[in-house]
């Protein structure tokens, strides 16, 4: 006998089958007799009916190290997160990073011509700075969500330049600040220049007006490096990201914005990374293509970042909008693709080059794709219209908890008081008197209580001699509460420095470490300061203490702590290439023949990519392949030389002594001619790519009127390849 059990979702179905094949129902376990061979197993879809439960409290803490980002409206906007609580929790709860959705656009900053409005992006920004967030700032230069005084802008190119370069020049100096302050850390200095075709957008192959960019109309495909160049002349520590659409996967578009990438880094031209913006489709990239995308920008050389700029996840594809509801099982292929995506990331770009990850918008009832590109009912996001999260917010996290993070390195609290065993060395100032209170505290048990004070300047005081460094600078911080909550008496409160420095007696200074905050009756208050420490000589005494300006009022304080700032991480400086054409890949650029030699471009043979210059038929050593370089070199400067060199002959018994020379004619007329040694020479023999490398330094201060870099040979028999000639300023 068969025994199948079946599922209840069918039954129906299946009792209809069995009473046609004669068999009655008299259980859900149905006794199939040996001559029954219709199999009766249920095949009836498995409908997830319940939305998965959602366990994860944070996608940050999960992710040490890395930008979980979110972009927020905010301004004018009936949505923005400053006048929504729930919002401010949801971003403080889970995320890192905040992009402006929309008021950093160009429209927004700058309605008119040169009238700047900053008041909504400055509150974005310091609400951003409160809690301890940095931003994302978007965008610099777009083509798009531009005021139209810039779009109908008339002028020739220098002044299309020159308006563009002011835009991006007040903007990024607006929210640059000094050091470790900044809010703004990172920009997309410009925005969707492309065509899915690879094409620059505006170059009219189309007639499409989404195709048209006044910038690339106006100015050319330099707009671009101007851009940046502008950007991190006002900012010189933010990252200066190029940011697009469906990088994620057009290889075609992508492959445009690698060799621009690489264009811009040959010349010199400042740029730290590509922004996928991935605003895409459940399952559409698979994820082999997504990885495939990433990994192209992951290896260009010198490394650049990538950072995910605006994900969302539509449940409908353009081509389809049949649904109409978010049920269970879909919210369940959301949640694993959100998963996979993050695992992608994760996966193939290396911790040094992840410029993070930043979801577009909260919930899915204000994302963008509601109306676009036409009103529609979409689920975006990670979190519900009720700001709970959804399972797409739990495959996130589960990505991000699957990873390996290298933990932040733990820094001890350099000071740090807050009374939960004692006083700590803490005692009162002039009249008051400290107490250690166990029923109020600002975390933990306790705090300290001060009471009985006769004058602004009394209240709690401890001896710091030694304690700070000269040159260094501090963030200080300290929590104080009213101990009579029906207090009408709001005093200033600050915590300051009283130092006695120099010989003898010295001087006393008052220095303030925290800005006065008026405190009144309710809630703990945070005072807070950045402290620099001046002063070279060593202190005879140094006391810091709270104080506040009214006398007849108690107050509690917890939790002084002072951290150093942390030293400005140095970027690494990469230097610029200045031989833009040393590589051969784009032809044989404006290097030539020395002498009697031919010089050609050879497509078989190659030091790196796929091609190198051929040099044959030489008649004196110093004939080769040369390129003037008149103006390139800075007197008292040295540079990096380096040239790749290959004998033509791989039977080639004759080895020649090769170098790189500079012949150069300076000083006033004729001048005299020399021949520099840019490399040391090297013997060559038949067989594999060889170096020529040295460094060069500069000593002429004449200006040139000739200079041209050569590479020669010590055997005229020989022909050689030569390929991925580079000078670079040593920094
Ligand atoms: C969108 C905003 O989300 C909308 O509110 C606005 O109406 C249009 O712009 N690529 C970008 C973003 O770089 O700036 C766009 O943001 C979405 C596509």
């Amino acid at each position: 006998m068969k025994k199948l059990l079946i599922r209840s979702a069918s039954v129906a179905t299946v009792m209809s089958l069995l009473t046609a094949c004669g068999i009655e129902e008299h259980s859900k376990d149905v006794e199939f007799p040996d001559n029954v061979s219709v199999i009766l197993e249920s095949e009836a879809p498995e409908v997830q009916e319940e939305f998965s439960v959602v366990t994860a409290t944070s996608l940050k803490a999960l992710a040490p190290g890395l930008n979980i980002g979110v972009a927020v409206p905010a301004g004018g906007n009936s949505n923005s997160i400053l006048n929504s609580p729930d919002s401010k929790t949801v971003i403080q709860q889970y995320f890192s990073q905040l992009s402006a959705e929309n008021i950093m656009k160009q429209t927004s900053l700058q309605p008119e011509q040169g009238t700047f409005f900053y008041d909504d992006a400055d509150a974005l920004v310091q609400y951003a700075k409160d809690n301890s967030l940095t931003v994302h700032g978007h965008v610099l230069v777009w083509h798009s969500q531009i005021a139209d005084w810039m779009q109908d802008f008339e002028g020739n190119e220098a002044q299309w330049i020159t308006m563009m370069e002011e835009h991006a020049t007040q903007v990024a100096t607006h929210f640059e600040e000094a050091g470790d302050n900044d809010t703004v850390t990172s920009w997309d200095v410009v925005n969707e220049a492309f065509m899915e075709n690879g094409e620059y957008r505006g170059a009219k192959t189309t007639t499409d007006s989404a195709d048209a960019s006044v910038w690339y109309e106006n100015i050319g495909e330099k707009f671009i490096p101007l851009a940046f160049k502008a950007a991190r002349a006002a900012d010189p520590d933010a990252d200066l990201y190029y940011n697009d659409y469906n990088l994620i996967w057009n290889s075609d578009k992508l492959g445009a914005v690698i060799d621009m990438v690489e264009a811009m880094q040959a010349d010199g031209v400042p740029i730290d990374g590509v922004g996928f913006q991935s605003h895409i489709s459940v399952n559409s990239p698979d994820i082999s293509t997504i990885k495939a995308q990433f990994q192209k920008v992951v290896d260009i050389r010198p490394k650049i970042k990538l950072k995910i700029t605006e994900l969302d996840v539509r449940m409908n594809n353009d081509n389809n909008t049949d649904f109409t509801t978010l049920t269970a099982a879909r919210a369940e292929e959301q949640k694993d693709y959100y998963h996979d995506i993050v695992e992608a990331y994760l996966d193939i770009v290396p911790e040094d080059q992840r410029g993070g990850i930043t979801v577009w918008g909260i919930v899915d009832g204000d994302s963008w794709l509601q109306n676009f590109p036409a009103p529609t009912v979409e689920w975006p996001l990670l979190f519900n219209d009720d700001f709970t999260p959804k399972p797409a917010l739990q495959g996130f996290a589960n990505a991000l908890e699957e990873a390996d993070f290298t933990p932040a390195p733990e820094t001890p609290p350099f000071f740090n008081t807050d009374f939960e065993t004692d006083l700590d060395s803490w005692g009162p100032r002039g009249d008051a008197t400290v107490t250690l209170d166990t029923t109020e505290a600002h975390s933990g048990n306790n705090s300290a209580l001060v009471l009985g004070r006769t004058a602004n300047w009394q209240g709690i005081s401890k001896s710091v001699v030694g304690l700070f460094t000269a040159g260094e600078s501090y963030n200080v911080s300290a929590w104080v509460k009213l101990s009579d909550d029906a207090s009408t008496v709001t005093p200033d409160m600050k915590l300051t420095l009283e130092i006695n420095h120099g010989a003898g007696d010295g001087t006393t200074e008052y220095l303030e470490m925290t800005t006065p905050v008026t405190v009144s009756a309710g809630d703990w208050v945070e005072l807070t300061g950045t402290y620099a420490h001046t002063i070279t000589t060593v202190a005879n005494s140094a006391n810091l203490y709270v104080e506040g300006n009214e006398i007849t009022v108690d107050f509690y304080v917890d939790d002084i702590s002072i951290t150093p700032s942390s030293p400005a991480v140095e970027e690494p400086v990469v230097p610029a290439e200045l031989i833009a054409d040393g590589d051969f890949e784009d032809g044989i650029g404006s290097w030539g023949p020395r002498g009697d030699a031919t010089v050609t471009l050879e497509t078989t043979e190659a030091h790196a990519g796929n091609n190198s210059a051929l040099v044959v038929g030489r008649t004196a050593n110093w004939q080769g392949i040369s390129k003037s370089v008149v103006g390139l070199f800075t007197a008292s400067e040295s540079y990096n030389v380096s040239a790749w060199v290959k004998l033509s002959d791989d039977a080639s018994t004759v080895t020649p002594s090769m170098k790189l020379t500079l012949e150069i004619n300076h000083g006033e007329g004729d001048g005299t001619t020399e021949y520099l040694e840019m490399t040391t020479p090297v013997t060559v023999a038949a067989g594999d790519w060889v170096e020529l490398t040295g460094t060069y330094t500069h000593t002429i201060t004449t200006v040139a009127n000739s200079a041209n870099l050569y590479v020669e040979g010590s055997e005229i028999t020989v022909d050689f390849y030569v390929d991925d000639i580079s000078v670079k300023l040593v920094q």
